[in-house]
């Protein structure tokens, strides 16, 4: 591979690429349990006193359960190819598994038809973390059934939006649901508990392969995996550090990207988890490694780390950084480390379809000025220079297919409640009004210019 940016190669973005917006059905639907919808687990977290920022939850959220065609209007006002979404399982199935519960499909049926109206592809996450609480209570991703209960789940999906949908993902960002969910506790189901997250880890990857596997039966089009990637860098060339900064590249970038791509799991695990590592049969490796049509790539931040004995299991440490480069997240504004992924994932796992399916910045939006204009100068100087470096690692030879900000709205960001914003509209929490930020007309331009508009310096915030 060259890593030469001037040698040959794309200056342009390819002419089908797809430019869409995400978001995920728990964080911006609202009416959680709405039409016989099941109960899922970011509502029963969310409802826990002391679990999310504020106590905010996200029962209203943007309300797009009711507001979905006015949504679809705005997606088509940005100009959108595509649109990310996700299913809620419960309700769809509100005990997680056996009966379907038609009002559930029906909504997301119209939103399906809505989108094709306005020309706007619908991209389809089935996992965006709200697991039915139903399955919680059987185990959830510890219990090795949840693989068949997700595919029979998927499938149900297939066979009622399949005709209609090109595009599926199975689970967004495995690495969160475990690291979050069952060892660091900070997101639903909130254990804390480094025995059990080897093995939600393993079930969610074969969870994944089941669901790929069952899609082969039914949809012709595409399916993939979304997973986060944060590139790390040492803090010194210490061998301390250096070990540390490999941990926990095993840990976030490769632990959840090898069993699909490569059939094991990687090297280095055993030294992070110790006795509570288990070592899982080869016929399971064989299910998870299903080939997928593309992975979508969620990416944020870097993280510089150094070796720290009391953090566990890791025994490595995040490095604070700080300043005007940094987003509400405290997390490193560096588009750079986004073409570094990008290369990496081609070096490592060789030439697969790439989709950015999240990229989008956290800042703290100015007042609207007088004419009502919400200037969000650092997120539309974020877009650029993630775009600019998307566009370098295509130069580069990378197949990037497509690219998705995060997110349409401001909406629930998780822990954080709403305290947070990653909107592309900002959301009015009273009115529910949505306005276009300065970062939406942006990215408007960067569609309809297919990214021409990105070499003129308007835009620049952070430098490039
Ligand atoms: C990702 C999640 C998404 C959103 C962004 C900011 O990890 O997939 O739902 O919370 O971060």
């Amino acid at each position: 591979m060259t890593m030469n940016p001037t040698a040959g190669g794309a200056t342009s973005f390819p002419e089908k690429f797809l430019w869409g917006a995400a978001t995920s059905a728990y964080q911006i639907e609202g009416s959680p349990l709405a039409d016989g919808a099941g109960m899922n687990i970011w509502h029963r977290f969310s409802h826990t006193p002391g679990r999310v920022k504020g106590g905010d939850t996200g029962d209203l959220a943007c309300d797009h359960y009711r507001r979905f065609a006015e949504d679809v209007e705005w997606m088509a006002r940005l100009g959108l190819d595509s649109y990310r979404f996700s299913l809620a399982w419960a309700r769809i199935l509100p005990e997680g598994l056996g009966r379907v519960n038609a009002k559930g499909i029906d909504f997301y049926s119209r939103l399906v038809d809505q989108l094709l109206t306005r020309g706007i592809e619908p991209c389809v996450t089935l996992f965006h973390w709200d697991l039915p609480v139903a399955l919680d209570d059987r185990g959830g991703w510890l219990n090795p059934d949840i693989a068949h209960w997700f595919a029979d789940y998927a499938e149900v999906c297939f066979r009622a939006l399949g005709d209609r949908v090109p595009m599926w993902a199975t689970l967004n960002e495995p690495w969160v649901v475990v690291d979050g969910g069952y060892l660091y506790g900070v997101n639903a189901p909130g254990h804390r508990n480094l025995y059990e997250a080897p093995i939600a880890a393993h079930h969610l990857m074969r969870a994944h392969g089941a669901a790929v596997q069952r899609y082969r039966g039914i949809g012709k089009q595409k399916i993939g995996l979304v997973v986060n990637l944060e590139p790390k860098d040492a803090a010194s060339e210490s061998a301390e550090d250096l070990a540390a900064t490999t941990r926990a590249d095993v840990y976030m970038n490769q632990q959840y990207l090898d069993p699909p791509m490569l059939g094991r799991a990687p090297d280095g695990m055993r030294e992070i988890y110790g006795d509570a590592w288990v070592e899982f049969p080869a016929e399971d490796f064989a299910l998870i490694r299903q080939p997928i049509d593309f992975l979508g790539i969620n990416y944020y931040t870097r993280s510089i780390m150094k070796h720290d004995d009391a953090t566990w299991p890791m025994r490595a440490a995040k490095v604070r950084t700080e300043g005007p480069g940094h987003m509400q997240t405290g997390w490193e504004v560096h588009a750079e480390s986004l073409t570094r992924a990008l290369c990496w994932v081609k070096e490592r796992y060789g030439d697969i379809p790439l989709y950015i399916t999240e990229n989008g910045g956290a800042f703290d939006d100015p007042s609207p000025t007088a004419d009502g204009r919400i200037d969000d100068a650092q997120r539309v100087s974020y877009y650029r220079e993630h775009l600019l470096a998307t566009l370098e690692a295509i130069r580069r030879g990378v197949d990037v297919r497509g690219y998705f900000a995060w997110s349409l709205l401001d909406n629930f960001e998780w822990a954080s409640g709403y305290a947070i914003t990653f909107g592309l509209l900002h959301v009015d929490p009273a009115t529910q009004a949505r306005t276009m930020k300065a970062s939406a007309e942006y990215y408007r331009e960067v569609i309809r210019t297919n990214g021409a508009v990105l070499a003129d310096g308007s835009g620049a915030v952070f430098g490039s």
